[in-house]
C-alpha cells in the first residue's frame, strides 16, 4: 500500500501513503454527523404487538379451522343461524363398529362364538327373540348356565355394557341399540331393529342391577 503506483495517476493523487489516505478520508467525513450509521433498537412495544398478533392468529386457527379436515371443512358453507341438524349415525354402521370393539373378542367375527365357552349369536333364539330379554342381557350381563341352540353354556360370563358397577363398559343407549340391530341382521339373522328409545326405557326400568341368570330372563315377556 505504501508504495506509490507508477501507472495510474488517479491513484497517485490520494493513495501515496496510508497517512495520506486517512487524511483524505478525514477531510471528506469532516463535519458530517454519523449518528445514522449506528444500529438502533426497535421499540420494545412492537415486539409485544407482533407477538400478540401471532398468538391470536394461532389460537384462532387452532380453534376454528377444524384442523382443515376435509370431512368437516366447507369453505363455501354460509353461516347459518337456523337449527343445527345433526346427522344420525346409521345403526348398522355404528353397530358393526361397536361389535368390532368388544363383542367380537368372544362371539367372533362370524358370530359363532367358541364351542363350549362363548355361545353363538348367529341363529341364536336369544338374539332373534324377545327384544326385552336381549336388551337386558347386554345392559346388565348374563351369568350361569344358559341354553343356546340346544347347547348349554356357562363356563364364562357375559359382561354388562350399561354402566353397571364393576363393569368397565359404559355404552350409551344409542350404541347398545345399534349393536343389537346389527347382530339381529348379520350372519343370516333377520329380526327387527332395536330402537334407542326402547333401550332407554328398559335401562330406566331396571336401574342398576347385577347380571341376569337364565331363569329370570325366561320370566320376562
Ligand atoms: C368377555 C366375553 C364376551 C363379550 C365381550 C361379549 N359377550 Fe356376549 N356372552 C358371553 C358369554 C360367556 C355368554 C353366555 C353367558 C352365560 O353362559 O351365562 C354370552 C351371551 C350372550 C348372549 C345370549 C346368548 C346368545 O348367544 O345369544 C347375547 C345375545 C350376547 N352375549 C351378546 C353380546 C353382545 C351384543 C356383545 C357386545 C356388545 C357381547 N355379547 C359381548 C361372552 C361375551
Amino acid at each position: 500500500m505504501s508504495s506509490p503506483s507508477p501507472v495510474d495517476p488517479r491513484v497517485e493523487k490520494t493513495a501515496l501513503t496510508d497517512e495520506g489516505l486517512i487524511s483524505v478520508h478525514d477531510n471528506v467525513a469532516a463535519g458530517k454527523s454519523d449518528a445514522g450509521g449506528h444500529y438502533r433498537m426497535l421499540p420494545l412495544v412492537l415486539l409485544f404487538v407482533f407477538s400478540g398478533l401471532i398468538i391470536f392468529a394461532v389460537t384462532y386457527l387452532n380453534r376454528y379451522s377444524g384442523h382443515f379436515r376435509g370431512n368437516i371443512f366447507d369453505e363455501r358453507q354460509l353461516p347459518s343461524n337456523g337449527p343445527v341438524v345433526v346427522a344420525k349415525a346409521d345403526p348398522l354402521v355404528l353397530g358393526k363398529k361397536q361389535y368390532g370393539l368388544a363383542c367380537v373378542t368372544c362371539h367372533m367375527p362370524n358370530g359363532l362364538g367358541l364351542p363350549g365357552i362363548y355361545p353363538p349369536l348367529a341363529g341364536s333364539e336369544w338374539v332373534a327373540g324377545s327384544d326385552e330379554r336381549l336388551i337386558r342381557i347386554v345392559l346388565h350381563g348374563l351369568k350361569g348356565p344358559v341354553t343356546v341352540k340346544g347347547i348349554v353354556y356357562g363356563t364364562a360370563a357375559m359382561p354388562a355394557f350399561g354402566q353397571v358397577p364393576g363393569s368397565g363398559y359404559n355404552w350409551s343407549d344409542e350404541k347398545i341399540a345399534a349393536v343389537l340391530t346389527y347382530i339381529r341382521q348379520e350372519w343370516g339373522n333377520t329380526a327387527a331393529p332395536i330402537s334407542t328409545e326402547r333401550v332407554a326405557e328398559l335401562r330406566a326400568k331396571a336401574g342398576s342391577r347385577k347380571e341376569w341368570v337364565e331363569a329370570e330372563l325366561r320370566q320376562l315377556p
